[in-house]
């Protein structure tokens, strides 16, 4: 009998950077998807609030609520055996205080199962983190495009584009970082920015159209295998086409079902004969 997956643990994270290897980060907010991610030996799956457009159709991540997210973390952590699950707090699960932080990040691990919790913003959410942390919940950061607060930033744009956004980006990772995070998503940010903060942070810097310098990255696994026909960023590589071949699937099904081509005899269930001509003989009168 194979042996069962290890669990992964965020020691694991910092052993793998140490070591020069890179972190593997996919978004994933379903029960098959986090299988195949999970299987695929992905270090950290994160349900991300992304799921709010991947999965649920709103426009953007902010009408996601805390209760949508536990429904999807749910569903990954009866998937997952190995990957470290890291369950997003969505707008307004932390933002008004740290015993909602606390509250929140105590929902996502005891009622959604995830091993860890991750919560955008810099230096002014800093807190939080910490009241989190020390609650014992690891927490990662993220920083950036911060998409919950797109509206303040203007829209999804890249960010730190300037020198003094760029130390402000570089100011926001050190507070994280002494709030006790144990790692930091860099999202839409310069690629010089991303690897001075990767230098300069002890604590790993996972990336997201940060370029390559970060120590691992993440994607989401909509974007990655075209599962999505909306706005893709710049930055989300895409290694296969499933809307395409779903599409055809589709297709190929109503003109199998037309043509006599499905349901065949592979597809049918039998009766015996004798059961069949008994049948035929206590059918009432039509
Ligand atoms: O929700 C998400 O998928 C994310 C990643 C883009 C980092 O926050």
């Amino acid at each position: 009998m194979a042996d069962a997956p290890r669990k992964l643990s965020i020691f694991d994270l910092q052993a793998k950077v140490a070591r020069g290897e890179k972190i593997f980060q996919v978004t994933a907010v379903d029960f098959p998807t986090a299988q195949l991610v999970d299987r695929a030996g992905i270090d950290c799956i994160l349900i991300g609030d992304s799921v709010g457009m991947t999965a649920l159709g709103y426009s953007s991540t902010v009408p996601v609520t805390m209760d949508e997210m536990l429904h999807h973390a749910r569903a990954v952590a009866r998937a997952a055996k190995s990957a470290i699950l890291v369950g997003d707090l969505p707008l307004g699960a932390y933002h008004a205080s740290t015993e909602d932080a606390i509250h929140n990040a105590m929902r996502m691990v005891k009622e959604g199962g995830a091993d860890v919790v991750k919560l955008e913003g810099g230096e002014d959410f800093a807190p939080m983190a910490e009241a989190v942390v020390r609650a014992g919940i690891p927490v990662m950061a993220h920083i950036g495009l911060t998409p919950q607060l797109m509206s303040k930033l203007g829209g999804f744009k890249v960010q730190g584009k300037s020198a003094s956004a760029g130390l402000q980006l570089l100011k926001d990772a050190l507070a994280m970082e002494r709030a006790g995070c144990f790692a930091i998503v860099l999202e839409a940010i310069p690629d010089r920015v991303a690897q001075i903060i990767t230098e300069r942070l002890a604590i790993p810097t996972i990336g997201i159209g940060a370029g390559p310098h970060c120590d691992g990255q993440n994607l989401v696994l909509h974007d990655m295998v075209g599962l999505f026909d909306r706005f893709t960023p710049k930055f989300a590589k895409r290694y296969a086409d499933c809307w395409s071949l779903v599409s055809n699937a589709l297709t190929e099904f109503q003109d199998d079902v037309r043509q006599g081509g499905f349901p065949r005899a592979e597809h049918s269930f039998t009766m015996k004969e004798d059961e069949y001509q008994e049948l035929l003989r206590q059918l009432p009168p039509v």
